[in-house]
């Protein structure tokens, strides 16, 4: 096999909460994360050279190595330096429909489908947990993206519990397109602010032991009860960012409003999901959101819950 193509599915957050603080700088996390349907497509095809390229669709998206996409395949040929001498590089392009810098992990799952796709190109045959072992080292969510679906992570998110899977949920997606907001400010912005509220260093450690945060919201999953995820939704960084950015917090508030079952900032933002039970329903909130909000900066996107990550086409 010499090219395949591969889907890699946003995520959105049912559930973000930040436990603690750790020695390495990040926090430690109870989350409960949750692939959408709308993907970015990419295309692999073996070079026969000795280096990786990468061409992208979409104006703003880098073809060089401030892409994961492309450090993943460098972390793969790193980790097979035999394979990759025998193989060679790999050309990898990108068809960008994921928003980027908007919290739906665009550019964790593009790198995702790189470790799978060339996992198969390369025929390495790794198990899941040693996909998430080399995903974790690209970044935090890499490895939920890897395998999808609905799951608890925790650590710094790189820990993966997968749940069962939940069909007929609608779910809206809302982003400014000239809104972005960094992820590392709003860690650091939530740990000035609240860290008096949370456990630290060793203690996050032992107060993670102690307690499952995302209780309540792993039994509503189980029980397929959309009422209760949607009541259910939580997000600390929401803290920061919706008083930093009245845009966002407006556009939390309209997409409450109406037949939803609930709605919330995805990750560190900007983008806010609504979940409904129809995709009516979901439509009906975009044509709600669009009066509300007439801006033509405002993109919308009508979608499902996804039952799992990355896929091969
Ligand atoms: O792991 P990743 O590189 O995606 O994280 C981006 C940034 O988000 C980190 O540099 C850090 O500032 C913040 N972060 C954090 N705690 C986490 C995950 C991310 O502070 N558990």
């Amino acid at each position: 096999m010499e090219r395949c193509t591969l889907s890699a599915p946003a995520k959105i957050n049912l559930y973000l909460e930040i436990i603690g603080d750790r020695p390495d700088g990040y926090h430690e996390l109870a989350m409960i994360m949750q692939s959408v349907a709308l993907c970015d497509r990419l295309w692999l095809q073996v070079n026969g050279l000795e280096q990786f390229r990468l061409q992208c669709n979409t104006p703003g998206v880098p073809g060089d190595r401030s892409n994961l996409a492309l450090r993943a395949a460098e972390l793969m040929a790193q980790t097979y330096p035999e394979t990759h001498h025998n193989l060679g590089g790999l050309d990898i392009y990108l068809d960008k429909v994921i928003p980027i810098a908007a919290g739906l992990a665009g550019g964790s799952t593009d790198a995702a489908a790189v470790l799978v796709g060339l996992d198969l190109l390369w025929r390495q045959g790794l198990t899941q947990p040693e996909l998430w072992d080399l995903a974790a080292e690209l970044g935090s969510d890499v490895p939920f993206c890897i395998s999808g679906g609905t799951a608890l992570a925790s650590g710094r998110g790189e820990e993966i519990t997968p749940l069962p899977s939940m069909e007929g949920v609608s779910v809206v997606l809302a982003k400014h397109h000239s809104l972005a907001i960094s992820t590392p400010w709003a860690y650091k912005t939530f740990r000035e602010r609240f860290s008096h509220t949370y456990a630290t260093g060793d203690d996050a450690q032992a107060q993670r032991r102690q307690s499952l945060h995302a209780g309540p919201m792993m039994s509503a999953l189980l029980n397929h009860d959309k009422r209760e995820i949607g009541r259910l939704l939580y997000n600390d960084l929401e803290k920061v960012v919706l008083p930093e950015f009245p845009s966002v917090a407006r556009l939390r508030q309209v997409m409450s409003e109406g037949d939803v079952l609930g709605a919330m900032m995805s990750g560190s933002g900007p983008t806010v999901f609504a979940l409904t039970e129809t995709p009516e329903q979901a439509q009906s909130l975009c044509d709600h959101v669009k009066r509300e909000i007439p801006d033509e900066d405002l993109g919308l996107w009508v979608t499902e819950f996804c039952p799992t990550g990355v896929f091969v086409c």
